[in-house]
């Protein structure tokens, strides 16, 4: 793996530009309602990153190697949607779950980050999905510092999502990101404590786990995009960008409307 070490004036601008990508989420979080397409909610978010932010849409026109170009300015993966949902004619109904995945170029910076919302009010099991899958995403991040492993942040995910019934999504990871969108160290979300590349200061990748109610299998849409699950059973994701720092990390993705870390607590095997 080819990882690049960030400078302090590379941090400056990714701690800019993640705090643009999180203010995005800020920003669309009231629109999200029954009744509204996700093509209105993409229209509005590429709107406030042009034309309010001055950021760009990282993901409009965005074509790695096999893919078509991606059609527009974030993802809305609603329900079994797993990610990369392409905003379109869907009208959210009151129940539903969605995740809007938002990429934002600053200064030549990226800033990477989701999160999930209710439309209306969510069933228990939705609630129950998207609060551990959140939880899992931080006691991933927790794990992070240097010398910790790749595998110490998956084995955490991983322990944390299958210890609720749910399973982890293999085919997907967290990245290495910076002044480009993807690059190393892949960040996977399941694995054995130890194992993997260890962590240096200065370091910047995602932390993004997709977590499904039922089996880990997904299948690919005709569109080319939109990643589903194979059973059709709920999915969840959350995503932050972080930063190694000498004595552990820092989210780069926080913002006023960002949702409180959970309260930790112990991870033995009956807590
Ligand atoms: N933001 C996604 C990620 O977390 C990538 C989306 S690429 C797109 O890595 F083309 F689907 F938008
Ligand atoms: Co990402
Ligand atoms: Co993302």
């Amino acid at each position: 793996m080819n990882v690049v070490l960030k400078s302090e004036s590379d941090i400056e601008k990714m701690r800019a530009a993640g705090r643009l990508a999180s203010e995005v989420l800020d920003y669309i979080a009231p629109y999200i309602k029954p009744g509204v397409t996700t093509g209105k909610l993409d229209r509005l978010c590429h709107d406030y990153m042009v034309d309010v932010q001055g950021t760009v849409p990282a993901t409009l026109g965005y074509a790695p190697p096999g893919h078509r170009p991606y059609p527009a300015s974030c993802c809305t993966s609603v329900n079994h949607q797993v990610c990369h949902g392409i905003p379109g004619d869907k009208v959210l109904k009151n129940g539903d779950v969605i995740n809007i995945d938002v990429t934002v170029i600053h200064q030549t910076y990226h800033g990477d980050t989701s999160r999930m919302f209710y439309v209306g009010e969510p069933s228990i099991q939705a609630k129950r999905l998207c609060e551990t899958t959140y939880e899992a995403m931080w006691r991933g991040i927790r794990k992070v510092q240097p010398g910790a492993t790749i595998g110490d942040i998956g084995h955490a995910i991983q322990t944390l999502a299958e210890g609720n019934g749910f399973s982890v999504v293999r085919e997907f990871c967290g990245h290495g990101i910076g002044q480009k969108f993807h690059e190393d160290p892949q960040i996977l979300h399941y694995g054995r404590p130890g194992q993997g590349m260890k962590l240096q200061a200065g370091m910047i990748f995602t932390v993004e786990p997709m977590i499904n109610a039922g089996k880990r299998d997904i299948r690919m849409l005709g569109d080319g995009w939109t990643v589903v699950t194979a059973d059709h059973s709920l999915s969840a994701q959350w995503e932050h960008t972080v930063l190694v720092t000498p004595t552990g990390y820092e989210v780069l993705t926080l913002s006023a409307g960002s949702p409180p870390p959970p309260v930790a607590t112990a991870t033995a095997a009956h807590a």
